[in-house]
């Protein structure tokens, strides 16, 4: 069985309550339950946490055993070399999600540091994103 993991960055845990008209109303573990349900032929597991070092721990721990990573760094993609470092240290690919657009908002988020090491980047689909970055691990 493939095994795939969802991490997720600072404020991610706010998700369904942080500023809705962008990041919609529905909490991220409701939204997991339905992924786990409709793709119940892979293991989804998942990750959040707002402290940069726990990000990379986790991106170091799973990144050489599990098939995908699904990485949505949030506000530490503009900004943290550590977690670039570790997604090119790490054999595991790394897709990386966004939620909004962030190339249609403030400046300081069109820069990402994961991207150039990043297998695909999927963005701006609300949190349709996670989905279809499990979709781009299937195929
Ligand atoms: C985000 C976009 C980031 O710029 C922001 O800091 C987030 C969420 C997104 O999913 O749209 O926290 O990664």
């Amino acid at each position: 069985m493939k095994q795939l993991i969802i991490i997720n960055g600072p404020n991610l845990n706010l998700l369904g309550k942080r500023e809705p008209e962008i990041y919609g109303k529905e909490t991220f573990e409701d939204y997991l339950l339905l992924l786990q349900k409709k793709y119940s032929g892979i293991k989804i597991g998942y990750f959040q946490s707002n402290i940069e070092g726990e990000l990379i721990n986790k991106l170091q721990e799973v990144g050489f055993s599990y098939d995908g990573i699904i990485l949505n760094a949030a506000a530490y993609t503009h900004t943290s070399v550590g977690i670039a470092d570790a997604v090119k240290a790490i054999e595991t690919p790394v897709v990386e999600v966004h939620i909004s657009n962030t190339f249609s908002r403030e400046e300081f988020r069109h820069q990402s540091y994961i991207s150039p090491n990043a297998k695909g980047v999927i963005l701006g689909f609300g949190l349709k994103s996670y989905d279809l970055a499990i979709e781009s691990f299937i195929f």
